[in-house]
């Protein structure tokens, strides 16, 4: 079954980016001159994704406007030669997909988000996107893993090979090798002790999931203690163990906009190959690296 939802969890507090995400949720805080969550938005739709959830929380609103009409800024660029592309570019923001929104009320972690989208799923597969995680690829991510969910008919996760310490904050993964970049995953153990790791393979910002998925994660809400986050990877976790899981070594670079020095990579990397300053930016860095 075609792969034509996705879910963009962005409900987080960013508190390791403070105080940059006090008021301006980290979701929208800019790789040069877009914010983060409209790459992700834009990988979507490259994927062939026409409906997308944003799982959101107070003080969010800011991306809704993103996402729709600016009619008085429309107008007052209009008719300006000089302004004529940017008009062009937040014009074909609002139309580039349907975009939902609904509020997470409590930030109880990655899984309770992903519980709000379940009415918007409905019986479909659908994808998530981390809405701190973004991964520039000529081959959008989440086409390598839809195409990997239609082939193999489950869930599928986005892996890369990390530093032992990364994969202390993230996940470890038990996979056994199904053909050239496509593991089958039998289990996912979340932020591992040392004595813990499997493998280096950690979860990177992208994952296909079967609607089953959301049976799992009411099951497991019900254990959580109170206060304690809910995380997604228990759910996948059991997809693993059942057999119904693959993993892609996925071809892209990821930047986590949820750190400081993952934000500055970011905008350092994009702005490199910008169509606009790449050349005189390029310049300036050479200039500055040659007195560092
Ligand atoms: P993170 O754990 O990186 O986000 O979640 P965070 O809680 O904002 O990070 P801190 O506070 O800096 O440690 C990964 C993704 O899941 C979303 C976040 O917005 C982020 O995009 N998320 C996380 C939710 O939507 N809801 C949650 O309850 C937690």
């Amino acid at each position: 079954m075609k792969v034509k939802k996705a879910i963009i969890p962005a409900a987080g507090l960013g508190t390791r980016v403070l105080p940059a995400s006090k008021s301006v949720p980290k979701e929208m805080l800019n790789i040069v001159d877009k914010p983060a969550i409209q790459y992700l938005v834009e990988e979507a739709v490259a994927a062939g994704i026409e409906d997308i959830l944003v799982i959101t929380n107070r003080g969010k609103g800011v991306i809704e406007d993103h996402f729709d009409h600016s009619y008085e800024l429309e107008k007052n660029l209009e008719g300006k030669k000089s302004k004529e592309q940017a008009l062009e570019s937040i014009r074909r923001i609002a139309d580039l997909a349907n975009v939902y929104f609904i509020r997470q009320k409590e930030t109880k972690g990655l899984g309770h988000a992903i519980l709000c989208g379940k009415s918007f799923v409905g019986n479909e597969p659908f994808a998530v996107l981390y809405g701190d995680d973004i991964i520039i690829s000529e081959d959008p991510v989440t086409s390598q893993l839809c195409r990997v969910y239609e082939e193999y008919g489950c869930g599928t996760v986005g892996v890369k090979e990390c530093s032992r310490e990364a994969v202390k904050k993230y996940c470890t993964l038990d996979v056994s090798p199904l053909r050239d970049n496509v593991m089958r995953v039998h289990n996912i153990i979340e932020k591992p002790t040392d004595e813990q790791i499997i493998s280096l393979y950690a979860i990177l910002g992208r994952v296909v999931l079967p609607p089953e998925v959301f049976g799992l994660l009411e099951e497991g809400i019900k254990n959580v203690p109170a206060g304690e986050e809910f995380f997604l990877t228990d759910a996948l976790a059991q997809l693993g163990k059942e057999g119904k899981l693959t993993a892609v070594d996925f071809i892209g670079k990821r930047y986590d906009m949820g750190n400081k020095l993952g934000i500055m990579m970011a905008n350092c990397e994009v702005a490199l190959k910008h169509p606009e300053i790449g050349e005189d930016f390029k310049a300036y860095l050479k200039e500055l690296v040659a007195t560092l």
